[in-house]
């Protein structure tokens, strides 16, 4: 999979701008403020229709203009164009100049695995930050798992309504809550399968990773989910013991909602022990883990963008990440210091210099082996 071109209108701090993108490795650098993540984030929206950066749709238009337009040859055994247009009405997305009406039928096609520097959230946040990475990254690997997703999610809104109602009018119907318990326990059923066997996937790659960056081995991710090691009749059995508290506090205390995923360094905690170097060398070697397992299932490599990952890693984490790409990756750097990246396991790329939201030098490279 990769991106040969990509055409900007009113985006970000970018006027316009039509660019050719190299099909190993593009490295884009400029100071600080002039566009690089930018121009990353353009590409991340045309594959997934909104930002990785946690703002409104809005704020991806330029000031003072209302509609934004992204467009992106993309080729993945053929060429396909994708568009999207932002504007105050909402997205419109097309496929080949063919309006899609479904967002959902437009999202996933292009799989793209990104580290961003606020990316750090991933183990120091709440749970509910590591559940939606996953979910992305598993959504992009099984086409029913957002459907169940979404399932569960109105489920579980109807339960928890219902036990208010419950405890309000105690003569309330416990045959329809069993109804509404057994259809959360199917659909979190396969939310708790697919989640496993992707961190099972995930485990067979992380630890080596860790310690081609580190030199340290041991690194694991560990599913914390009620659902673990359980049948269908254990899981029904832990709601009824549950449900008094259930209906004290009209919510449901057991299920795939509440699951966590923890980074143990051998027997270490990572978010209640790791430094904030070790948290990110984590998190980036999860990111190289998640495409391995993307190719493993898809049988290619999604595009990878290293958005500013560079800036606060000493030389030697520097080098060990760069011998971690391959040229058969599409990759994305971003950086303001190119020397900073000297040693590159590529033969060619293309150095793309960016100066307040404009392509001002662009140049390919050949390296001798
Ligand atoms: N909607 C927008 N319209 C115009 N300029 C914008 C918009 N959003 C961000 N910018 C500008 O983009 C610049 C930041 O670009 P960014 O890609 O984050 O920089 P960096 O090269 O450091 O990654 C800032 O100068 C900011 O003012
Ligand atoms: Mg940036």
């Amino acid at each position: 999979m990769r991106i040969d071109v990509l055409k900007l209108y009113n985006f970000r701090n970018y006027n316009r701008l039509t660019i050719s993108f190299h099909p190993n490795l593009n490295l884009i650098y400029g100071k600080n403020g002039s566009g690089k993540t930018n121009l990353v984030e353009a590409i991340y929206v045309l594959a997934l229709t909104r930002s990785f950066r946690l703002v409104g749709d809005k704020t991806l238009i330029l000031d003072t203009t209302s509609m934004c337009k992204i467009e992106g040859t993309v080729f993945n055994t053929y060429s396909t164009n994708y568009q999207i247009l932002l504007s105050k009405e909402g997205k419109k997305v097309q496929i080949n100049h063919d309006k899609v009406a479904k967002i959902s039928d437009y999202v996933s096609k292009i799989p793209i695995v990104l580290f961003h520097p606020d990316d750090l959230r991933f183990i120091k946040d709440t749970p509910s930050t590591r559940r939606k990475t996953i979910n992305i990254s598993i959504s992009l690997l099984d086409l029913p798992y957002l459907r169940y997703l979404n399932l569960y999610n109105k489920l579980l809104k109807q339960r928890n309504a219902y036990l208010k109602q419950m405890s309000v009018n105690g003569n309330s119907s416990s045959d329809y809550l069993t109804i509404l318990t057994d259809k959360l326990i199917q659909y979190g059923c396969y939310i708790h399968k697919k989640r496993q066997e992707f961190l099972v996937k995930i485990n067979s790659y992380i630890s080596s990773f860790y310690e081609k960056i580190t030199g340290i081995k041991g690194l694991t991710l560990k599913y914390v989910s009620s659902y673990n090691d359980l049948n269908s009749d254990e899981i029904r059995n832990l709601y009824e013991k549950s449900l008094s508290k259930d209906l004290t506090f009209g919510k449901t205390a057991i299920g795939v909602h509440m699951d966590d995923i923890k980074f143990y360094l051998n027997d270490k905690d990572l978010k209640e022990y790791g430094s904030e170097g070790q948290q990110k060398n984590a998190i980036i070697a999860y990111k190289f883990s998640e495409i391995e397992v993307f190719k493993e299932c898809k049988g290619y490599y999604p595009i990878l963008i290293l958005d500013d990952l560079f800036s606060e890693l000493d030389e030697e984490k520097v080098q060990n990440i760069l011998s971690l790409l391959k040229t058969e990756i599409q990759t994305f750097i971003t950086t303001t210091d190119v020397d900073k990246l000297s040693f590159l396991p590529y033969l060619s790329y293309k150095q793309i210099h960016i100066q307040n939201g404009k392509v001002v030098e662009e140049s390919e490279h050949e390296r001798r082996k």
